[in-house]
């Protein structure tokens, strides 16, 4: 039987590819950037297989172009917006991600960010740069404290418990959080409290985002919200762009309504050269780096891969999301 055809947008870690490349009739997109959609449409054909990244779009027409014998679009994240998960579903196209290999790193990335905006270590870099370090400053460079503060955590799970625990137990931060449902251990290990998201915004001195995209967290974060937050607030997201309205978190920056963002993650990603929010003194922005460690993203390829081979091998799915 002649090898199952794979495609792979982008190169990802060896300890994965290698495997496909040894199993599977497969293909790499070359190069830093994502294939176009002209080129994934016809890349795809005859596919059985894909791995994905989170800028691919995957939806009815892209499986039409695959073709029925398509039989698992396995992703190399844990997010899947970029997936129309239902189509697949009715097609019995089964799609798999990569939770829990991200954890640590995204909610470590997260505090990264609350810091350096709290202690402006941008602008303070920046002036050190452009020859102003002149003198110990009495009153210049001033920040933000973080020990005994309030973090409203949007979303409780893996990431929000793991970037909870950290404001928690190593900063003394009380935790609330918005969330589908109670989370007992938050609540007993963290002495957690769930709250409304209105709630959240007004008592909350930095919030940070831990959610998935859907219908419900589109542009969550507007105009509306920010009014509400407290004007020397944070707001860090490091779960998907589209939750926050970007034109109305620049506005809500350069007002003061709020105090300072952390970004890993921009609507449009990435923003043109030329948008407001890469040029904000108080807003820090990483290229979408949470995951960005060496032990996690080969973590995350063992498990993509593993979806995938399972799925081609009529086995059950490492993580399949449904
Ligand atoms: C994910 O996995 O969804 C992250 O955003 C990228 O690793």
């Amino acid at each position: 039987m002649p090898a199952p055809k794979v495609f792979v947008t982008r190169e990802y870690p060896a300890v994965g590819l290698n495997r496909l490349l040894q199993e599977c009739d497969t293909e790499v997109w070359p190069g830093p950037l994502p294939p176009s959609r002209e080129v994934l449409l016809e890349k795809v054909k005859g596919c059985a297989g894909l791995l994905t990244m989170l800028s691919d779009k995957m939806d009815a027409e892209l499986f039409d172009a695959a073709g029925d014998q398509l039989k698992v679009v396995s992703q190399y994240a844990v997010g899947v917006n970029n997936i129309d998960v239902e189509e697949a579903s009715k097609r019995g196209i089964a799609v798999g991600n990569t939770p829990g290999a991200l954890t640590d790193a995204t909610a470590d990335l997260a505090f990264a960010l609350l810091i350096t905006a709290a202690r402006r270590m941008i602008e303070v870099h920046e002036s050190i740069q452009a020859g102003e370090w002149k003198a110990w400053e009495p009153l210049g460079h001033i920040g933000w404290d973080l020990v005994g503060k309030t973090i409203g955590i949007v979303g409780m799970g893996r990431i929000g418990y793991a970037m909870a625990k950290r404001c928690q137990g190593g900063w003394g931060m009380n935790v609330i959080y918005t969330s589908r449902s109670d989370k007992p251990e938050a609540d007993q290990n963290l002495q957690a409290r769930r709250v409304s998201f209105d709630q959240l915004l007004a008592d909350s001195d930095f919030i940070s985002v831990h959610t998935d995209l859907n219908a419900e967290t589109n542009k969550l974060f507007d105009s509306n919200a920010f009014e509400k937050m407290k004007s020397n607030a944070i707001f860090i997201n490091t779960a998907r762009g589209g939750i926050h309205n970007q034109p109305d978190l620049v506005q809500a920056l350069k007002t003061g309504k709020i105090g300072a963002a952390g970004l890993d993650v921009t609507d449009p990603e990435p923003p043109a050269q030329s948008d407001e929010i890469l040029h904000l003194p108080n807003c820090v922005v990483a290229p979408h780096i949470g995951s960005a460690t060496t032990k996690t993203r080969n973590e995350m390829a063992e498990i993509a891969t593993d979806n995938l081979l399972n799925a081609l091998h009529g086995k059950l799915l490492r993580c399949e999301v449904k």
